[in-house]
């Protein structure tokens, strides 16, 4: 009895070791191809240079994980050629980022702010940014995008692909851009397509002795933005990747203005930076690391995010850029914009 339980237990226990090496077996069979599936693409370089600091710098960086994005790299102008800043030198360049299928949207801003060309007496110029197109058919949206381009002139294409996680490689590109060709000009406002934009009350926040002509970012400030800590919503960031509670300050991505020495400044500091996918986030890093701090609008009533719809005559009269729910209602503003009149004072006093 005694003895057949300990042949029983000898053999238990040679099971249990078996499975165990068998486990440990394919684990390390497993995390040995993770191995080689990771080294893959940093093969020219040394074992040391592949420590995942944030402040590492590598262009041979092929997976860029959930979190970063595949920055700096060769991205090359698939499409550029625009005249705008290389036969034009315009005051004020509108860049608006768009997926390459959003024609609807390119084709309402060209016939309502992205018409206006001479504002108080400035040259004001838009062109769009996009990235390749993905999905079955993106051979024929190439060839409908080349088309386009031969009408109106106005699109600026890299060859990366076009989606919502790449957004910070299309911000680096449009400022790899701006610094190779606008050099000459003095502002740029990247604004979203959805986004109603008062280009002369921008103009005139430019042309204003007290608005600065270097190291100048405005939009809408968050001043104290949270990290986003919890994995089930949008904008998730582990720890790891940013240990601080609070990114640096930023204006929204919605709208951003800059004077135009700081795309080359902001791409000079970045390869010290590696890129997260949130990329108006990132662009606070990048200006914290150069000592510059983000500009208030000068009232608050300028840039709209989450607006009350619709805005009443007076805050259509101030804002700068309002966030819209439908390309319909962005036309509506514009058109409201150019028939009002103007707020008077004896109605903002009021107020
Ligand atoms: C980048 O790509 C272009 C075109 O493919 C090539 O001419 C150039 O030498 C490349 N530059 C670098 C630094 O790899
Ligand atoms: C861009 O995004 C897609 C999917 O979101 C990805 O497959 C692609 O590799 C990304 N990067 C580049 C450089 O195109």
């Amino acid at each position: 009895m005694d003895s057949r339980r300990k042949t029983l237990k000898t053999i238990l226990s040679c099971i249990l070791g078996a499975v165990a090496a068998l486990l440990f077996y394919l684990n390390a069979v497993n995390s040995n191809r993770l191995v080689r599936r990771w080294n893959l693409p940093i093969h020219r370089k040394s074992p040391s240079t592949t420590t995942t600091g944030t402040t590492a710098a590598e262009p041979q960086w092929e997976d860029p994980g959930p979190y970063h994005v595949a920055y700096p790299r060769n991205y090359t102008f698939v499409m550029d050629d625009t005249p705008t800043c290389k036969t034009t030198t315009p005051f004020l360049i509108l860049v608006v980022p768009v997926a390459p299928s959003n024609v609807e949207s390119r084709n309402a801003i060209r016939e309502t702010w992205g018409s206006e060309k001479l504002v108080l007496g400035q040259l004001v110029e838009t062109v769009f940014i996009l990235g390749l197109p993905g999905g079955d058919n993106a051979e024929q949206q190439q060839e409908r995008l080349k088309e386009e381009n031969q009408q109106h002139r106005d699109l600026i294409q890299s060859n990366f692909q076009d989606s919502y996680r790449n957004l910070t490689i299309k911000t680096m590109v449009m400022l790899e851009w701006l610094a190779k060709n606008c050099d000459k000009s003095s502002f740029v406002i990247k604004i979203d397509s959805d986004v109603f934009l008062n280009v002369k009350n921008l103009v005139k926040l430019l042309l204003d002795p007290g608005t600065s002509k270097e190291n100048y970012m405005t939009g809408l400030v968050w001043w104290h933005s949270p990290v986003l800590r919890n994995p089930f919503i949008k904008f998730y960031m582990p720890t790891d990747v940013i240990p601080e509670p609070e990114y640096p300050p930023y204006p929204l991505g919605m709208a951003y203005v800059m004077s135009l020495d700081l795309p080359a400044k902001i791409l000079r500091i970045s390869p010290q930076i590696k890129p997260i996918y949130i990329e108006d986030a990132y662009l606070g890093m990048c200006l914290k690391r150069l000592g510059i701090s983000p500009t208030d609008p000068p009232t608050q009533k300028t840039f709209f995010v989450d607006p009350k719809h619709p805005l009443s005559r007076c805050d259509l009269s101030e804002a700068i850029a309002t966030m819209t729910k439908m390309l319909s209602q962005m036309k509506w503003y514009w058109e409201r914009s150019r028939k009002e009149q103007p707020c008077s004072i004896a109605q903002v006093n009021q107020e």
